[in-house]
C-alpha cells in the first residue's frame, strides 16, 4: 500500500497517539516514528511487549516521547493501565507488528498489556507488520491479516527488501516516514465523513420463479459490506440495502433487507433524496421472470417455459434523473467484467460511467478465482471524473478504503463549488 502525501490540514499537535511495539528488530525504526510525532506536539504513549525490550530499551522511548513507557499489565496501585492507555487515543500504531502480535490481535487474545490495550482501543489502528517472508506468506498470517482488515485496521506495508535473516523478500517493515505519513492520513481520515450520509447496496437480488425457486447470482455482499464498514469507520451515517448475502454485515450501520430488484429500487429511491453518497455495489439481477407463479412448479409437468423481462436499472435511473437525488451527491456504480487487463478494464469502466450517468465506476474482474464474487480480494480499477486509477489485486477492504478515499476527495471538491 503506498503512503502518499498527508492531507495538508492534518495536525498531530495535541493528539493522543498510542504506539504499541512488539518484539522485532524493526523496533529501532519506531524510535524515529515516536520522535517525529512528539516533535509535532502529539502526546505519544508507548506500550512495549517484553520481547520488544530485547531490541530497544524502554528508556529510549521514554526520553523521546517525554512520557513513561508502559510494559506491565499489573502495577501495585488500583489503576487499570490498559483501559487508561486505550481511552481517548486518537490513533494507535502497532509497529513493528510481529506475526505473533498480528495473530493475538486477530483472535482477541489479551494476555499482556500490549494485547489487552489493543483489544480495548477504539481509535483507528495502523498496523506496520514486520516478519520473515515465510511467516508473512503463511496461510495463518494471511487469514489473520484479512480478519484485522475486516475489523477496520489499516495496513502500512510491509515492503520487500533486506530482512534481518540476511535474505530479502516481503515482510520488511515500512520506513518511519511512511508510517508517520500513514499516521497523519489516518488522523485526518478518522472524521472525514462525519455528518455524511452514505447509502450502500450489497449482495445479490433474487427474482422469484415460484415460491421456492429464484433467479439469483453468486454475490456474497463482501464488497458492499467492506465499503459500508470503511465509511462507518470514518464516521459516516451509513445505510446498507442488502439483498441475499453470505458475508457478515458490519456493525454500527442501518441494515435494510430486500429480496428483489424492485424492492431494492424502492428502498434506494426512498432514501436517495437524503444521501450524499450512493454506492451501488449490489449485483442486481438484470432479468426477472415475467411472472412468479403462486404454487410450486411440479417436476411432473415437465420443464417450464420461463419468460424473462428486464429489471429496473436502479443505477441508470439515479444517474439519468438528478431530481431523484440530493444536489451535489455522488453516485458510484460497479461493473463486473471478465477482463483481467487493467487497461481494458479502465476503458469498460469509463464507458459504463458515461452510459449510466455515474460519477465513479469501480470495474472489477470477475473472471478469476482471486477476484470478484465470493473472493476475499478484487482486481479493480476506479474511473472517476478525474481519470482512471488501477488499484491492482487487493483485499476488498483495501479496495473499499481506496474508493472511500476517492469519494472523500470528491465530496471536498464539490463542497468548494
Ligand atoms: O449494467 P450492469 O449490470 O453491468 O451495471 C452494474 C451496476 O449497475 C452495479 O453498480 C449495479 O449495482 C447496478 N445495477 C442496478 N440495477 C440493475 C442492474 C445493475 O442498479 N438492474
Amino acid at each position: 500500500m503506498g503512503a502518499g502525501a498527508p492531507p495538508p490540514d492534518v495536525k498531530a499537535q495535541g493528539k493522543k497517539i498510542l504506539v504499541c511495539v512488539s518484539g522485532g528488530i524493526a523496533a529501532f525504526k519506531v524510535v524515529v516514528v515516536v520522535r517525529s510525532f512528539a516533535e509535532m506536539g502529539a502526546d505519544v504513549r508507548v506500550v512495549m511487549t517484553r520481547s520488544a525490550q530485547h531490541f530497544v530499551g524502554a528508556q529510549t522511548f521514554a526520553a523521546l516521547s517525554g512520557n513513561p513507557v508502559s510494559t506491565e499489565m499489573f502495577g501495585s496501585g488500583a489503576d487499570v493501565p490498559h483501559v487508561e492507555l486505550a481511552r481517548g487515543a486518537d490513533l494507535t500504531i502497532v509497529a513493528p507488528a510481529t506475526a505473533n502480535a498480528v495473530a493475538k490481535m486477530a483472535l482477541g487474545i489479551a494476555d499482556d498489556l500490549f494485547s489487552a490495550v489493543l483489544l480495548t482501543v477504539r481509535s483507528p489502528v495502523l498496523l506496520a507488520p514486520a516478519m520473515h517472508t515465510e511467516m508473512w506468506e503463511h496461510p495463518a498470517t494471511r487469514g489473520n491479516i484479512a480478519t484485522l482488515e475486516k475489523h477496520g485496521v489499516t495496513l502500512v506495508g510491509p515492503s520487500e527488501g533486506a530482512l534481518s535473516s540476511g535474505d530479502s523478500g516481503a515482510g520488511r517493515m515500512s520506513e518511519p516516514d511512511e508510517i508517520v505519513r500513514a499516521g497523519l492520513r489516518a488522523l485526518g481520515r478518522a472524521e472525514d465523513l462525519a455528518g455524511v450520509r452514505v447509502l450502500v447496496t450489497a449482495g445479490g437480488t433474487q427474482e422469484p420463479i415460484d415460491p421456492v425457486r429464484f433467479v439469483g447470482n453468486r454475490s456474497s455482499g463482501r464488497m458492499g459490506f467492506a465499503i459500508a464498514r470503511e465509511a462507518a469507520a470514518r464516521r459516516a451515517k451509513v445505510t446498507v440495502v442488502a439483498g441475499a448475502t453470505s458475508a457478515e454485515p458490519p456493525s454500527g450501520v442501518e441494515l435494510v433487507q430486500v429480496a428483489t430488484a424492485d424492492e431494492m429500487r424502492a428502498a434506494v429511491l426512498e432514501r436517495a433524496p437524503e444521501c450524499d453518497v450512493i454506492v451501488k455495489a449490489a449485483a442486481v439481477a438484470d432479468f426477472k421472470p415475467e411472472e412468479a407463479v403462486e404454487r410450486k412448479l411440479k417436476k411432473a409437468s415437465g420443464p417450464p417455459e420461463i419468460t424473462l423481462v428486464p429489471t429496473p436499472d436502479i443505477l441508470a435511473e439515479l444517474g439519468s434523473r438528478p431530481g431523484l437525488r440530493k444536489a451535489r451527491s455522488i453516485l458510484i456504480g460497479f461493473a463486473a467484467e471478465t477482463e483481467p487487463d487493467p487497461g481494458r478494464l479502465g476503458l469498460l469502466a469509463e464507458e459504463k460511467r458515461r452510459s449510466k450517468g455515474a460519477d465513479v465506476i469501480v470495474a472489477n474482474d470477475v473472471g478469476s478465482s482471486d477476484s470478484g464474487f465470493g473472493a476475499a480480494t478484487n482486481r479493480a480499477v476506479i474511473a472517476g471524473p478525474d481519470g482512471v486509477t488501477d488499484v491492482g489485486l487487493v483485499t476488498k477492504m483495501a479496495l473499499a478504503s481506496a474508493l472511500i478515499e476517492r469519494i472523500s476527495q470528491l465530496l471536498k471538491e464539490r463542497r468548494k463549488l
